[in-house]
């Protein structure tokens, strides 16, 4: 029975790579909306992922969220003796602290024994701010330390439900539901064929950086966050995507 339903997973993982042109696709059973271990078991598929391409010198951007949190959770010391700097990939997107990206960068140093750094800028900044940011030499080190990232591990959202938890401002909210927007990832908002409608204005990685980055791993599951991450992922093939038998069997069903 427990064979039968492993070779059922790896048929789904072949069929969602082929459909949406991916590295690699990694399903764990179970639906993470209705069984929380389930983001445990994400957790525990992506560090293996992780520790599959890590190199010996490594520069790893994570994001924010309880999923890459969960990712954090699974870690254990390096035992093959390589370089582990985690940095934070964006600045402040507007998270409660335990769902910020510093925050989980710091555990997943702390669980790896490796090193970290942080990027200490407010969330949502102004031109003006953004700008002086960017000049300010000790986080100029940082943001170098970001765009040479040799990975990147991030989650996805359903763009309704991020916007809400970041206590988006009522005229984004508003443009964020106009224009349709279905996925959310980085501080950036997808519509359904996967186009940026709205992003929040933060120093770190940019959409465009992502393509410069040789291994991009995408942690999203539940049957609920199917449509975000079919509507991101349009944008961004190549990408290893670690999800769980829920998303997948949406997935699945709508091409
Ligand atoms: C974060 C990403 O990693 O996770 C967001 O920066 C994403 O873009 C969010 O939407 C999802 O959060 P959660 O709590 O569902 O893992």
């Amino acid at each position: 029975e427990f064979m039968k339903e492993v070779s059922g997973l790896k048929v789904l993982e072949e069929g969602i790579k082929n459909q949406l042109q991916l590295r690699q696709v990694v399903i764990v059973p179970g639906n993470s909306d209705t069984s929380p271990w389930v983001k445990n078991e994400m957790g525990r598929a992506c560090v293996a992922s992780m520790n599959r391409y890590l190199k010996e010198e490594n520069i790893i951007a994570v994001t924010g969220g309880t999923t890459i949190s969960a990712v954090a959770e699974m870690m254990a010391p390096e035992s093959k003796n390589r370089n582990l700097l985690f940095v934070p990939a964006r600045g402040g997107l507007g998270e409660n602290v335990q769902n910020q990206a510093n925050t989980i960068c710091a555990a997943m140093a702390e669980k790896t024994k490796g090193q970290y750094r942080l990027l200490h800028t407010p969330d949502e900044l102004s031109n003006d701010a953004y700008q002086s940011m960017i000049a300010e030499p000790s986080i100029k080190e940082v943001l170098a330390l970001i765009k040479n990232s040799s990975m990147v591990v991030h989650s996805i959202g359903d763009a309704k439900m991020m916007a809400m938890r970041r206590k988006t401002a009522p005229e984004n909210m508003k443009k964020i539901e106009q224009c349709k927007a279905v996925a959310e990832a980085f501080g950036y908002y997808f519509n359904s064929d996967g186009e940026v409608v709205h992003r929040v204005q933060t120093v770190g990685m940019q959409l465009a950086d992502l393509e410069k980055i040789e291994t991009v791993i995408a942690v999203a599951g539940g049957a609920s966050k199917a449509n975000a991450i079919r509507a991101y992922l349009k944008q961004a093939p190549h990408t290893i995507l670690i999800t769980d038998e829920g998303a997948a069997k949406e997935l699945i069903r709508e091409t």
